[in-house]
Formats: structure tokens, C-alpha cells, sequence
């Protein structure tokens, strides 16, 4: 596993590092296949991020028509409810960018939870073309963390974490007292590109434990690619504890 991590001065720094880092790796993966596609973190860091991407996109000449957006996780709330992460990115990048409506592939978070993991992971493998038994290569996936461990929707102690068949779980998150869809880690530790965006001082402690030995009792530390490259974007403040700080 390839893998590095880079601290800036802010979730601003942050925010337009990433941004540039996404847009980069899209045209790219466009100018060699024709076409990209993302996996898209909700919670509130990447927000700053989404915002970013249509700037950064216009500058560098990202064609939106060519690159596919999937979510890595979903709460199992509607669409337009303010807790979901598709209206987050809805919000913050898709209303702001020129995408067709059949390249974004959110989680149909108004079925049951069990249905629509089972829809979500029938419209991947239609995407991919997918025989059963294998798993997607998602070109670029954003991940977030949090205080927990826990990393898309897999919570410590959750049915999601010891999922190794499925590409999506529908799992109750007891601390929430309710059901999340989530990607699974064969699904997340297959991508070409992960991105984990961590920022603000109250994740310090959870980086500390992250980084501080070998255990991989976080869900976040199973984030292992097998042959894809691990990016962590990491502010100050959430740097805070960590040994060898250098600030971009
Ligand atoms: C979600 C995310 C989740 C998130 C972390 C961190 O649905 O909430 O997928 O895994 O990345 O909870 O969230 P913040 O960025 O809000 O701290």
C-alpha cells in the first residue's frame, strides 16, 4: 500500500489542495479512458471541497459530462432531507456544475435500508458491468473519519465492518440508533485513489490513535488499498498530536 499524509495551515489550505488534487486525477483518468468517476464522502469536511471543485474544475477544464458521482455512504433519510449526504453535495457541487442527471448515482436512501443497498449495489454493478464475485475499481473515492474510528458508514462493532462479500450494507449504527448504507471495505480498498479528508481539532485524538501503531481496531485503519494509492489531506488543527508536522 502506497500511502502519505500532508498537513495544512487550514481546512481552506486543505480544501483547495484537495479540490485540485481531485480535479487532476478526473482529467486524467478522462484524457485516458474517456471518462472518471468518484466516490463522494458526506459529513461536513468535504463540503468546503465540493465548493472548491467547480472553481478548480473551470480552471483546469474538467468536463463534468465525463466523470460519474457515487456516494460512499448515505443516512437513511430522503433526499432532500437535511441530513443527507446527497443533498450536502447536491448543494454544494452539483447546482453548481453542468453534470447529466444520469451520471449521478446517489443512494435511493427513501427505500427501506436493506432495499436500497440492494438497489445501490445492483446500479455499481450495472455501471461496471460487474460479474458477481467481483468488486468495482473506483477511479477516486473521498472518505472521511470520525471521532470514533469509524469511516463511510463503518462503525466500530457494526455489521458493515466484517462485511467481505457484499458492495453494499445497509447496517444500524447502535450509537445513532439508526440504519446508514455504506460501501464496504472490499469495495473502498479497491479504488485506484482514496482521499481521507480530516480537519478540525476534535479529531486530533482519533489521528493520534490512528497513526500511533500497528493495531487496525479503527475501521478507518482497515482503509488498506490493495494496489491503489492513500491519500490523507489533514489540517493543523486535526494534526495537532501527530509527531513530524509539516505544513503545506
Ligand atoms: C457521514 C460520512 C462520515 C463522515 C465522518 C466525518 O455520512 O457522516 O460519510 O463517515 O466522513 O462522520 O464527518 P465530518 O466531516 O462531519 O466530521
Amino acid at each position: 500500500m502506497k500511502s502519505g499524509l500532508t498537513v495544512f495551515r487550514d481546512q481552506g489550505a486543505l480544501a483547495d489542495a484537495a479540490a485540485r488534487f481531485i480535479v487532476r486525477t478526473l482529467a486524467q483518468t478522462i484524457g485516458e479512458r474517456g471518462a472518471a468517476n468518484m466516490v463522494l464522502s458526506g459529513g461536513q469536511t468535504p463540503r468546503a471541497v465540493y465548493q472548491r471543485l467547480k472553481q478548480v474544475g473551470v480552471e483546469l477544464g474538467l468536463e463534468w459530462s465525463r466523470v460519474h458521482l457515487f456516494w460512499g455512504d448515505e443516512r437513511s433519510v430522503p433526499p432532500d432531507h437535511p441530513e443527507s449526504n446527497y443533498r450536502m453535495v447536491r448543494e454544494s457541487l452539483i447546482e453548481h456544475i453542468t453534470i447529466p442527471e444520469t451520471n449521478v448515482h446517489r443512494i435511493m436512501s427513501e427505500y427501506p435500508p436493506a432495499e436500497a443497498a440492494a438497489r445501490y449495489s445492483a446500479e455499481i454493478r450495472k455501471y461496471f458491468r460487474l460479474v458477481m464475485g467481483t468488486f468495482p475499481v473506483f477511479d477516486m473515492i473521498l472518505l472521511g473519519t470520525g471521532q470514533d474510528g469509524h469511516t463511510a458508514s463503518i462503525f466500530p462493532g457494526s455489521s458493515a465492518e466484517i462485511e467481505r462479500n457484499e458492495l453494499v450494507a445497509a447496517t444500524f449504527v447502535e450509537k445513532l440508533q439508526t440504519h446508514r448504507i455504506t460501501l464496504t471495505f472490499p469495495v473502498l480498498n479497491n479504488a485506484d485513489e482514496l482521499c481521507i479528508l480530516v480537519a478540525g481539532a476534535s479529531k486530533a485524538e482519533v489521528l493520534r490513535d490512528v497513526f500511533a501503531g500497528e493495531s487496525l481496531r479503527l475501521p478507518v485503519q482497515q482503509i488498506r488499498p490493495a494496489r491503489g494509492e492513500l491519500h490523507w489531506f489533514v489540517d493543523r488543527d486535526a494534526a495537532s498530536l501527530l509527531h513530524e508536522r509539516k505544513f503545506e
